[in-house]
Parts: structure tokens; C-alpha cells; sequence
């Protein structure tokens, strides 16, 4: 079953969970080769997959709206996981329009390639599509929790999802979606959370923590998020979305004495920022159809040990993140964040 994809189209592969997904496939599966399609947009980078055996990866640069390219891969494909979009919350709200091209658009076209070419489709989503839970909430998310997206992102997130679904039911295409909470790890753009504030603090700044620091999100590490795509796209039941979660709820400001504390730092050493607007509260996913249907399970349960890899690892790499570091930080400012 386990090389059951000879050839496996990797959307986003260049971004921060698909090449985590690229490396897993490689290291894991000796008979599959994958061919990353990826724009190479701001958040894409093309170092991300440079050490992988060129035998068994192929790099493509081009736009997953592009349906001519995109039938020609798929010509030669039995399967595609998609992890391709704008990704970050923040953009979204600033600029909305990229998001519904390349989130809704691009997993139309390729839905329309792998209706004509017979091939298993895999979309990568998120759980924000369920909206937020109250602190006090005993409730999580499940499979049969109401889609309430908030923000740009997660609206477009969830039309992706509404598409996977039709273009299965209406057409039959083999499919299925995992929604997935937060990610940590290496190779992270540093617009998201733990690597905007770890490297703050390597560049001599002040974390910026938004609101009231009091948001939850539930952690979970890319690895485990890459093996729980890998059992879902070879043992899961299409049509099926399955849940991936860790059990990793953390506050954000708890989050973050935990970097500070890790670095050397005091626990007031940052800045509150302005909150961002329609701010989810809380996020946590019970993924229990995903442990009972396929025996996953997360290997990386220590969150403490997995930030201070990350952490170390963004202090070994400054090249590969100290080009993005302005430009970042200036969008964040002409927000006031
Ligand atoms: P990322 O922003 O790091 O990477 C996105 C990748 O997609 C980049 O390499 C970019 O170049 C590429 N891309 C963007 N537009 C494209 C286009 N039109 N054509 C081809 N390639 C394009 O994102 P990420 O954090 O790795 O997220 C990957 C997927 O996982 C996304 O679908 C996201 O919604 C989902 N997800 C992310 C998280 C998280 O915590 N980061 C959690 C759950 C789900
Ligand atoms: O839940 C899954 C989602 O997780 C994915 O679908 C998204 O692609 C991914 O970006 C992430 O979304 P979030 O908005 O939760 O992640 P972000 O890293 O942007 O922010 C995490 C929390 O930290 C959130 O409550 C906002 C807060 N925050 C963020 C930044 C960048 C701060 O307090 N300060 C900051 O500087």
C-alpha cells in the first residue's frame, strides 16, 4: 500500500508543510518520486527542496492557475497533494485578492486536471474553516463541527474545502481533505508567530504580541503534520476529511515567555501590538477519526524540546531568513503591528 503513488504532484512544496511533506515522502518512501509544482511567491523558496535527490524530484516553477501546465503534470501523475495558498491571516486582510485567486481558483484548476486525468486528489486545509471556540469552551472541533470561516483566509480556505467535496460527489473524483491546527518547526516564513518573535529577538527587537495575548492555538509539529497527510492519502476513505491535531493547546503570551525564557529573555521583554481585527479566540482539534481509522499518532508531543529545536535552527540558518527580515517587519509596522 505504502508505494502504492509512483509519482505524486506536491503543490507548495517550495512553502514551509509542503516541503517538510517532500522531505517525509523522500526519506520514507523509496519507490515514489514527487514533482513540486510551486510559484516561488514570497512565501516559496527554492532552498527549501535544493538538497533533494534530483533522481526523485522534479521542480517546477509555475502557478497552479496555469491549467495548461497543470494537465501536462497531470498527465503524468496518479496523485496530487495540495498544500499551494496564501496562507497568512494578516496578508489577508490587508489584501484579500491573491488569496481568492490562488486558494479558490487555483484548487478549481486543479480539480478540473485531476477530474480529467483520474488522479487522487489530497487537499491540505485548515481547521480556521470551523471559525473559533470560546476559552472556557469544553468543546473542540470534530468532522461534523459548522464551517464559520472569520477572516479572508479561511473564508477562501473553506470554498476550497466546499469544492474538494463537489468535484468529488458531482464528478467522482478520489479524493479526500485533512484540516490541520497551527504548525511549528523549521523553515517557517517569519510572518507567522514563533519565527517573527525568535527572530526579533536573534535581530535584537521586540516581540509583538497582539490583543491580550490570551488566544489559543493548538501546536502541532510539521512533521507530524506531513506523516498524518502521508496515512490519510494512502489509507484514508475518500471522501473523507480528517481532523490533524496534536493536543497542543498554548495561549500566545504563554508561547511566548516560553521563547523568551528560552533565550535568555525577560518574561516583559516584548510589545503589545495592535490586535488584529476579528481575531479568532481559540482553535483545538480533536482528532480522534484520524487515530481510530488510521492508527496515526504524533511523535513530537514535547513542545518545549520541539521549540528549542526551532529555535536553535533559526539561529544556524540567519541566511536563510535574514533577506525577508525588513520587508517583513515593515508591512508589520504600516499596520501598527
Ligand atoms: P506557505 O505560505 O509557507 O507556503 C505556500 C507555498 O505555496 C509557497 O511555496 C508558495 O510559493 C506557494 N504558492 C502560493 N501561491 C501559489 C500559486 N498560485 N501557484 C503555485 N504555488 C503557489 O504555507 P504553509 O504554511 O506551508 O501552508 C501550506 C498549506 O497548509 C496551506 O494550504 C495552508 O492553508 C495549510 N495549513 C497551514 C497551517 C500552518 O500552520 N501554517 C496549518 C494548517 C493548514
Ligand atoms: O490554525 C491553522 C492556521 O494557523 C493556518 O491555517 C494558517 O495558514 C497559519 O498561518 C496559522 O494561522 P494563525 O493566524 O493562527 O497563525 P499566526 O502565526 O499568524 O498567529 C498565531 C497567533 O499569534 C494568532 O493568535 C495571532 C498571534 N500573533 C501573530 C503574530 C504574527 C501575535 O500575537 N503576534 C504576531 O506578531
Amino acid at each position: 500500500m505504502a508505494d502504492r503513488f509512483n509519482n505524486i504532484i506536491v503543490t507548495g512544496g517550495a512553502g514551509f508543510i509542503g516541503s517538510n511533506f517532500v522531505h517525509w515522502v523522500l526519506d520514507n518512501q523509496p519507490g515514489t518520486r514527487v514533482t513540486v509544482l510551486d510559484a516561488l511567491t514570497y512565501a516559496g523558496n527554492r532552498e527549501n527542496v535544493a538538497d533533494c535527490d534530483p533522481e526523485r524530484m522534479t521542480f517546477v516553477h509555475g502557478d497552479i492557475c496555469d491549467a495548461d501546465l497543470v494537465g501536462r503534470l497531470f498527465a503524468d501523475a496518479d496523485a496530487c497533494v495540495h498544500f499551494a495558498a496564501e496562507s497568512h491571516n494578516d496578508n489577508s486582510i490587508a489584501d484579500p485578492t491573491p488569496f481568492l485567486r490562488t486558494n479558490v481558483e487555483g484548487t478549481f484548476t486543479l480539480l478540473q486536471a485531476a477530474r480529467d486525468h483520474g488522479v487522487r486528489f489530497h487537499h491540505i486545509s485548515t481547521d480556521e474553516v470551523y471559525g473559533d471556540l470560546a476559552l472556557d469552551d469544553p468543546a473542540r472541533f470534530t468532522e461534523e463541527t459548522p464551517y464559520r470561516p472569520s477572516s479572508p483566509y479561511s473564508s477562501t480556505k473553506a470554498a476550497s474545502d466546499m469544492l474538494v467535496r463537489a468535484w468529488h460527489r458531482t464528478y467522482g473524483v478520489p479524493a479526500t481533505i485533512s484540516n490541520c491546527s497551527n504548525n511549528y518547526g523549521p523553515y517557517q516564513h517569519i510572518e507567522k508567530f514563533i519565527p517573527r518573535q525568535i527572530t526579533n529577538i536573534l535581530c535584537g527587537a521586540r516581540p509583538k504580541l497582539y490583543g491580550d495575548g490570551l488566544n489559543v492555538r493548538d501546536w502541532i509539529h510539521t512533521e507530524d503534520h506531513s506523516s498524518a497527510v502521508w496515512a490519510i492519502l494512502t489509507e484514508g476513505r475518500l471522501g473523507e476529511t480528517y481532523l490533524i491535531g496534536a493536543d497542543g493547546e498554548r495561549n500566545n503570551i504563554d508561547v511566548l515567555r516560553a521563547i523568551l525564557a528560552a533565550m535568555g529573555c525577560g518574561p516583559d521583554d516584548f510589545d503589545w501590538v495592535r490586535d488584529r481585527p476579528g481575531h479568532d479566540r481559540r482553535y483545538a482539534i480533536d482528532s480522534a477519526k484520524l487515530r481510530r481509522e488510521l492508527g496515526w499518532q504524533p511523535k513530537h508531543t514535547d513542545f518545549a524540546e520541539g521549540l528549542a529545536d526551532t529555535i536553535a535552527w533559526y539561529a544556524a540558518n540567519e541566511d536563510w531568513w535574514r533577506p525577508a527580515k525588513e520587508a517583513t517587519e515593515a508591512k508589520y509596522r504600516a499596520q501598527g503591528q
